[in-house]
């Protein structure tokens, strides 16, 4: 897949502009510094006072940016960060997307260097949040501070929204996008917390997979039991919970859940041909990270990990962890367990699947208890809107070449919300690399993709002017 052969104009001033934001790649640079020092990892309730720290640093450095109103949003969860700058009503208005909460960083004993003192070496800045996502927030920003600096205007209203709870499922990124859609209106959302395959193979991404994430608990006593007293007589519910979870792929990598693969919409031929032509290679993208090929038969890599569901173990405990030996036959044990989705499948429906499927795989007498966490729905962008098109010609521009569409195995759940609450087609413009190691040990992000992500975005705010409102609110031909 790739961008329709249309021409673009290019602006009077591109080289002006193209130097004036090359000046704010320094300055990007000690500001993702300096953020990544603010540890907002969501998902770690001790860590609330920092993701509020974090959104305060983000509205004060909107400010500086030159964003006219920015606002720190307060939700039931971590706070979210509103920043405006409105030109004209009559331009088209763009939503950006990106959030300021980071993973944990465990296991930290893995990390080349404290993960929250970020260190610039070999044209990589290493960091937790350095890729995922702070990096992409204020490349958008810094690029705004140099379009300001040559025109003083921008060609377009620019809002942004940045959440501070995508790591720990959105919990209340619908409630607030509900509760602010007025501010939020737009003509485009460019979401900006995806990447390319790599360097020089720049992408634009098309769709997302979805998710549902679940914790499964059984229990087979009421209290942990004598290994000697009671091994050999009663049901074990690590072996029950092993068992379960073991059952649950065949062996050619299907899972076995009935009704699991009904609503998955099969690729044409056509579009997996084209999927084929993705310069993707699938052995040096595994030997990368030192894991071993397996998977659904059938289908190759590229196609497993973005256009084919999945069902996987993400976490299993029970029993005596610590040093030592302890002769005891636990009552309880869990896992935790999450599902990419992919088009049609509804998160809904297969947690009840699953779910029903894990109490009928028990044994008579265990207790099961299937909770869903959180879910997200997947993501098609319509690869002929123009707005996806602009955003292909902006890449091509700055990389030299078009961009290839790709689509993302990852899962962002808040862009099914924009999508839906404001009727906007959401562009997926993000410049991470497979090497960043995002959610990992070593995060990092290569400087040269934000600084080259900066440039195209001096150059696709002009191209969604020329469009204009009406031009970006076309149904996809
Ligand atoms: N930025 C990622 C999504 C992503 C991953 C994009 C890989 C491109 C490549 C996002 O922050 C993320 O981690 N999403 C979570 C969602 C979950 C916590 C609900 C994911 O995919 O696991
Ligand atoms: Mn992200
Ligand atoms: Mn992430």
């Amino acid at each position: 897949m790739g961008p329709r052969a249309r021409l673009w104009p290019v602006s009077a001033d591109a080289e002006a502009l193209a130097s004036v934001i090359s000046t704010r790649e320094r300055p990007l640079v000690e500001g993702l510094k300096r953020w990544v020092e603010i540890p907002s990892v969501s998902t770690d309730p001790d860590r609330s006072d920092d993701v509020q720290r974090s959104a305060e640093f983000l509205r004060a450095y909107a400010l500086a940016c030159g964003m006219t109103t920015a606002e720190v949003w307060l939700t039931a969860g971590h706070p979210t960060v509103f920043a405006e700058r409105i030109e004209d009503p009559a331009l088209p208005t763009v939503l950006v997307y990106g959030h300021h909460d980071v993973q944990p960083v465990d296991p930290i004993e893995e990390w080349e260097l404290a993960p929250f003192q970020a260190l610039e070496r070999d044209g990589l800045l290493l960091g937790r949040g350095t890729a995922d996502d702070k990096g992409h927030i204020l490349m958008h920003l810094e690029a705004v501070r140099g379009i300001l600096e040559v025109r003083g205007r921008l060609p377009v209203n620019l809002k942004l929204i940045a959440e501070g709870e995508e790591e720990d499922g959105s919990e209340h990124f619908a409630a607030t996008v509900q509760a602010h859609r007025d501010r939020l209106a737009c003509d485009v959302a460019v979401i900006s917390d995806t990447g390319m395959l790599a360097e020089e193979v720049p992408c634009l991404t098309v769709a997302l997979r979805g998710m549902a994430y679940w914790e499964v608990r059984v229990r087979t006593s009421e209290t942990d039991l004598h290994s000697g007293v009671y091994g050999g007589i009663v049901l074990n519910p690590i072996t029950v919970l092993s068992e379960m979870l073991a059952g649950l792929h065949d062996q050619d990598g299907r899972v076995t859940v009935p009704g699991f693969y009904d609503r998955v919409l099969e690729l044409s031929t056509e579009e997996r041909q084209e999927l084929a032509q993705v310069p993707f290679d699938e052995l040096s993208f595994l030997k990368a990270v030192g894991a071993t090929p397996s998977g659904e038969a059938g289908y190759t890599l590229m196609e497993r990990r973005s256009t084919r569901p999945t069902l996987d173990i993400c976490g299993v405990w029970g029993g005596y962890q610590g040093t030592g030996a302890k002769t005891v036959i636990p009552a309880r044990a869990a896992a935790k367990l999450s599902s990419r989705l992919v088009p049609n499948q509804e998160a809904a429906e297969i947690t009840s699947l699953v779910g029903d499927h894990l109490r009928r795989a028990a044994p008579p007498g265990v207790e099961v208890e299937f909770e869903l966490i959180h879910d997200g729905r997947w993501v098609l962008t319509p690869t002929s809107h123009p707005a996806v098109d602009a955003a292909a010609n902006a890449i091509a521009q700055v990389w030299g070449k078009p961009p290839v569409y790709i689509r993302e195995g990852g899962s962002i759940p808040p862009v099914a919300t924009i999508a839906d609450e404001l009727s906007v087609p959401c562009v997926l413009f993000g410049v991470g690399l497979p090497g960043d190691h995002i959610h990992a040990p070593n995060e990092r992000v290569v400087l040269r993709q934000l600084f080259r992500g900066m440039q195209v975005l001096g150059r696709l705010w002009d191209l969604y002017a020329e469009l204009g409102r009406a031009g970006l609110s076309s149904r996809p031909v």
